[in-house]
Order: structure tokens, then sequence, then C-alpha cells
């Protein structure tokens, strides 16, 4: 051991949650992660050497060779692909691909040592933006992006400027109770992919047995194609405390962690700085940030708590629960960023004034991560039941140089494709279900007449394949067998064979997988096969 290894375990060890945060800052330090430092840090925290390998090989961004954190990592997410993620790739010495990285509005993204930077091929690279969301063209009334476009909102002064903590101060003056009904009347549910009721998840927490509580801001945000979490945290990170402190008054929790992605570096400066900042204002409600390593399936909240804990990031079987047994097997209510950021405005402006921000007979907002081949890519705060094509027409301008669409994503990746045919969808859950799909946590991929979907499919297929855990084997050799069919490394030809297979695949997969991973990715293959049936017969007549 070096003599500063201890000084950091030992300053590690006096925290919660310390595996990800000591791991980090070996990784840091030494530019890797060297058998000497995770020899120190199995003996720090006393976690066996073997399970310590098993995890850090789990994750993207642990780099086990030396100068591994500083090579460049470039964004290959559907979106980047289609704007030259592999020429820039062959530009930059020592490059190697990445999954999405929650840019899709901007540049491609690129990850190098501890910064995000963006860059075009032939351009080289340059600092990342936070764009801000473009101003609402509908003129309609918005929920977390109301003051998110004012200078200086990420600031405790501009955040106090909008009433900054008035929500937090309200919710401390009603009983638990009052505050829950509150938000059961504003019907505001999970914005994080699963929908639950929120004020549902906090009840059980409240009313479950042991302690103490946990509050977990779910900031993984690593679904393809979605980039809203990180332009609340960049550009609004009160609300998102405000909203967690709220929570925890809510449910009886005094403790709070956000767990954000890894290829988000500047935003945990920000929440750090606000957290800092708002101390006064959070009193006794403590929260700390966690940082991920790179995995998709650490979003799914039972994984996100095992990764979180310091044990290998597999979801866990379900029930228990996390609201019973969640954070080290205590009470824990993990939400999205996005629903947290909602909290605040519901308890200032009251649950009607949310609920009457839906159309029809749907309540509240939803912030649509809108990219691809569209003129006005970014985030777009609607109201739930708004019309994908007022959407993707009116206010994102359609396609670019007058192209037609030909496809969105729904879900981000896991909603797998809608046509041309459901332009007139609603984006809320019921419309979007009986289309087949979902609309989960909003991210919306366009793609136009130039796209081959079969090839879009395989990416978006090898993705999953990629991110699957490995725990249950329906998803970890289905979601191959998928990519290989997509692909034609293998599998039939034969176009009644080939559906056949990949129907049945996916049928075992989505009844039998044991998470949303495994179960969602077949909604790509059978997508494919109802919007675009020509594309599929035409790419196995070439082989
Ligand atoms: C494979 C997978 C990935 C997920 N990724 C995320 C994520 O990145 N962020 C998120 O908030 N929820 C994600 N979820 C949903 C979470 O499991 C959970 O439902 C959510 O964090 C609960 O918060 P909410 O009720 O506020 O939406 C994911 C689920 C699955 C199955
Ligand atoms: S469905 Fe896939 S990601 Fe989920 S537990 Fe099973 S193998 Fe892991």
């Amino acid at each position: 051991m070096r003599p500063d290894d201890s000084e950091l375990i030992d300053r590690w060890r006096a925290v919660p949650a310390p595996l990800l945060g000591l791991l980090h800052a070996f990784h840091d330090r030494d530019g890797f992660l060297s058998d000497e430092a995770l020899r120190a840090v199995s003996e720090g925290l006393g976690v066996p050497l073997a399970d310590l390998y098993g995890t850090v090989s789990f994750y993207h961004h642990f780099a086990r060779a030396s100068g591994g954190r500083d090579a460049p990592r470039v964004c290959d997410g559907p979106v980047c692909k289609a704007r030259g993620s592999d020429a820039l790739l062959a530009e930059l010495e020592g490059a190697t691909p990445m999954p999405c990285a929650g840019r899709c509005d901007e540049p491609i993204p690129v990850l190098r040592g501890g910064e995000c930077l963006v860059g075009t091929p032939g351009e080289g690279l340059r600092a990342a933006p936070t764009p801000l969301p473009p101003p609402n063209p509908g003129g309609l009334e918005e929920c977390c992006f109301a003051h998110v476009r004012e200078e200086g909102r990420a600031s405790l002064a501009g955040y106090g400027a909008g009433d900054g903590y008035r929500a937090l101060a309200r919710a401390r003056e009603m009983s638990a109770e009052a505050l829950l009904d509150e938000l059961d009347a504003s019907g505001l549910t999970g914005r994080g992919g699963a929908g639950f009721p929120t004020a549902r998840k906090w009840r059980a927490v409240r009313e479950a047995a042991g302690g103490p509580k946990t509050i977990v801001c779910n900031a993984d945000e690593g679904e393809p194609g979605c980039f809203k979490d990180r332009v609340l945290m960049d550009h609004d990170p009160h609300a998102v405390l405000e909203g967690m402190a709220i929570a925890g008054r809510a449910t009886g929790a005094m403790r709070g962690f956000v767990y954000l992605r890894y290829e988000y570096p500047h935003t945990q400066a920000i929440l750090e700085d606000a957290i800092e900042q708002a101390r006064a204002e959070l009193g006794e409600f403590e929260i700390w940030v966690r940082r991920g390593a790179g995995a998709y399936i650490c979003g799914e909240e039972t994984s996100l708590l095992n990764s979180l804990e310091g044990a290998h990031p597999f979801p866990r079987n379900r029930p228990p629960y996390p609201v019973t047994h969640g954070f080290e097997q205590t009470p824990t209510a993990v939400n999205n960023v996005e629903t947290l950021a909602s909290v605040p405005p519901i308890v200032e402006r009251g649950a009607d004034w949310y609920a009457g921000l839906g159309l029809g007979d749907q309540r509240g907002t939803k912030i649509i991560s809108l990219s691809g081949d569209i003129r006005r890519p970014g985030n777009y705060e609607v109201p739930l039941g708004f019309s994908l094509r007022t959407l993707l027409f009116d206010w994102a301008g359609g396609g670019e140089d007058g192209r037609e669409l030909q496809a969105v994503t729904m879900a981000g990746l896991s909603g797998g494709f809608l046509g041309a045919d459901a332009w007139d969808a609603t984006l809320d859950e019921p419309c979007l279900r009986a289309h087949g799909s979902f609309l989960g946590a909003g991210g919306v991929m366009v793609f136009d007449e130039r796209r081959d979907m079969v090839d879009i499919a395989r990416q978006a297929m090898s993705f999953f394949a990629d991110e699957s855990c490995g725990k249950c084997f329906p998803c970890r050799i289905g979601t191959e067998r998928l990519t290989e069919r997509l692909s034609g490394a293998a599998g039939p030809t034969r176009p009644e064979l080939w559906k056949e297979q990949v129907h049945a695949i996916g049928h075992t997969m989505a009844q039998v997988s044991a998470c949303g991973l495994g179960i969602a990715a077949p909604l790509i293959t059978e997508s494919l096969l109802r919007h675009f049936p020509e594309q599929v017969d035409e790419t196995l007549s070439r082989r």
C-alpha cells in the first residue's frame, strides 16, 4: 500500500456507500485501477478480492491498463453513428467506442479523462455544452422547465429568486399525510420509465417498518436517446435537491443519494456545489452524490441499489421491493430526476394546477428528448396527451432539408419503433401502448428516409446484448440470437423461417426475462416487422 492509499481509504470508509467513490478516487489518481489499488480497496473495505474483480470488470469505464482512463471514448449510439462517429473514432488516436452518452442533441460526445467533450469529424473536439431547452414553441405552460431558462438558475440565489425552497418550507408545515394526498391528487407518476404512481411509492416507504429510510435519485440516464435529466441537473439542480428533501419529509427519510451516470462528469460538480450551497435549506436532510462507472443496467432500480452498496450490479429478484428492502435492505424510494424536479412546483401550486397541465384524461407533463434526423432537436416539455405530429413537425420543424421522416423510437430504444402511420398518436401511455409501444423515459430518436431500419434495429439489439447483465439466460442468449439474425451473421435467410424464429425468441424473452431490459428488447424486432416489413424482406433477399 502507498501511504496515500490509506488516506483515501480512511476518507471513504467514513461515509455511506463508499465502494464506488473509493474506486473512482484510485482511478482518478492513477489513471487506471491497478492490481495494487484493487488489493488496497479489498483490504480497506473488507470486500473479497475475487468479488471486487468481478464488479470492477462489469463496468465500461473502469480502466485496468495504465493510461486507460485518459484514452478517448467516442459515443456510438444510433444518432451519433448517423452523424459520423466511426470517422471520429478513426481520427482520434487510441479511441474506443462507448454506448450512448446522453448528448444526442449535440455533436458527438467524447469522454477523455475527467472531461466530456464533443466533436465532429474533421473539426476536432471542444467543451461539451448543455443546451437549454428550446423556447416552448406552443406557449404552453410548463412544470419542470418553467424557470430553467432563467439566468443564474443553478445558483441558490438564482433559485431563490424564483421562490426556491419555499415548497420544502410548505411541505414541512403540512402533515406527511396531507403532503401524500396532495401528490396523489396531482396524478404524478414516475418519469424514469415504469410510470409507477409517486405518492403510492412514498406512502409504502412511510408505512414500512425499519430504517433508516433513504431517498435515491436515479440520475443514471443510460437509455439511448435520453438527455433530459442532465439538463435539469445542470440548469436547475436545486429543484432536484428540493424534490428529494420533500420526498424525505413525506417518507420519513433523512438521507438521500444521487446516483449519477459516469458520462456526466461536470454534473457531479454542479450537484455537489448546489448541495453545499443549500445546506441550511436542506437542514437535517443529508445528500451525497455517487458516480456510476458505465453500465446501462444500473439504471434499473434494484441493480442501482446493488451498485450503490458496492455489490455486483445484477438486478435483484422482486419481491421484496425497494420500498421495504432497498438500500442496505432498508425502506427506500428510488425516483427519477424529472419525477423529483416535478415535486416542488406541485407542492407550491397544488395538485389541480399540475393535473390540469395534461390534455384530455392525462395529468401533468413529460419531457421529451428529441434527437436524430430532425431540424430542431432538444428537450421539449409537453402536456401528456400531446400530439406526436405537432411535436415533430410544428415544434421541431420536421425533417432536415425537407426529407421525409420514416420512423421514430419511443422510450429511447426500449419502446421500439413507430412509423409514419402513427404520427397521429398522442404522447401518453394508453395511446402508445395501443400502438404496441410505450412512452417510458421520453426519448424519441428520429430517422428519415435515408436510414436502413434493419441496420438501426441491429444497432439497437446489439446495444441490448452488450448491456444485458447476463443474470438470466432468455435475455443473455436471446439478445445475441436476435442481433445475429438482424446482422445476418447467423440464422436462416428464408423469410418465413427468419420471422418465425425472431418472433419465437422475442416472445420467450418478453415472457420470462427477469427485468425490463429483456422484456422490452424484443419490441425492437416486433416493431421492425410490423412497420418495415418491406425493408426486412429486401434485406433478407440480399443474403
Ligand atoms: C434496464 C432498465 C434501465 C433503467 N434505467 C433507468 C434510468 O436510467 N433512469 C431512471 O430514472 N429509471 C430507469 N429505469 C427505471 C427504474 O428501474 C425505476 O423504475 C425508476 O428509477 C423509478 O423512478 P420513478 O418512479 O420516479 O420513475 C430503468 C429500468 C430498466 C429496466
Ligand atoms: S433480463 Fe437481461 S438485464 Fe435483466 S436480469 Fe435478465 S439478463 Fe440481466
